[in-house]
């Protein structure tokens, strides 16, 4: 079985739904309380082991790169001025035996285009994909639960939980068995059914173990919901001829993509936060 070293991000959305804060900074780089989501999403990476981070970028998201390289003049001065715990928060934004590796997605798609301009990066190895837009906060990081299932099963997993079935049209949906505890076969996939013809309210959320035949997929697909190369699709073929599995994570999801889902991420976060989680949850008792 071959090992997972090596998380994709697919990071070169417009980030409209937050325009006008998208409009020349990443979303991906929105705090939630004092970390963007990109760094969130990285560490969850490399809680599960994973040592080559793979971005796919676009425009305007040179941020995100300056974000992981060493900052000279910021450790400079902090060091400096003798502010060693700040000097650590910025060194620790990455260990130092990661790589992050760059690549561009010349156009906007779709999140299946995005995911094939890994190819030359990943290669022939099953790797994991990450969307940043998805912040979990679980027991343990959701894609370190998937490597386990993986390990055991040796096939493409997709994290999935249950939607209110008004909400379909936002996700990948699927229609499955159930194998063992959480983990479920899938036996269809459909990118952001209506309602009413959804197969089930099992969604796929921002979490992927992929095997790399997934390229094969990819490369093949028409454009699909949106015009967009869809994942979904790629993945949709790729179950004709692979076991594919869906694991329903333990944990609780933020939809950092929605104004909602980001507030509600910083109110959970803000209550976690050791420095703040006293006086913050003191505050919002306060507020009506
Ligand atoms: C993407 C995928 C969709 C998935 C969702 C999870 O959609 O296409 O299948 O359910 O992420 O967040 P997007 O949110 O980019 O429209």
């Amino acid at each position: 079985m071959k090992k997972i070293t090596k998380a994709v991000f697919p990071v070169a959305g417009m980030g409209s739904r937050f325009l006008p804060a998208t409009k020349a900074s990443p979303k991906e780089m929105m705090p939630v309380v004092d970390k963007p989501l990109i760094q969130y999403a990285v560490e969850e990476a490399v809680a599960a082991g994973i040592t080559d981070m793979v971005f796919i970028t676009g425009r305007n998201k040179r941020a995100i790169e300056d974000h992981f390289d060493t900052a000279y003049e910021v450790e400079a001065e902090l060091s400096s001025r003798g502010k060693l715990d700040l000097l650590r928060v910025v060194q620790d934004v990455i260990p130092k035996h990661v790589n992050c590796i760059y690549i561009r997605q010349p156009e906007a798609l779709g999140l299946g285009h995005a995911v094939l301009c890994a190819q030359p990066v990943v290669g022939s190895e099953p790797f994991a994909v990450i969307l940043a837009d998805d912040l979990i906060n679980g027991e343990s990081f959701v894609i370190k639960q998937m490597m386990e299932v993986y390990a055991r099963h040796h096939c493409s997993i997709l994290g999935v939980q249950d939607v209110p079935r008004e909400q379909t049209r936002q996700y990948g949906i699927v229609s499955t068995t159930n194998l063992e505890p959480d983990v479920e076969r899938v036996n269809g996939i459909v990118e952001k059914p209506m309602p009413m013809v959804a197969p089930s309210t099992l969604a796929v959320v921002g979490r992927y173990i992929l095997t790399p035949r997934i390229f094969h997929h990819l490369a093949r697909v028409k454009p699909g919901s949106g015009g967009e190369i869809q994942l979904t699709d790629g993945i949709a073929a790729l179950m004709q001829e692979e076991e594919l599995l869906a694991y329903r994570f333990k944990g609780t999801r933020y939809d950092c993509g929605s104004k909602l889902g980001y507030l509600q991420a910083q109110v959970a976060f803000g209550l976690m936060h050791p420095e703040l989680r006293d006086e913050f949850a003191a505050y919002l008792a306060t507020v009506k």
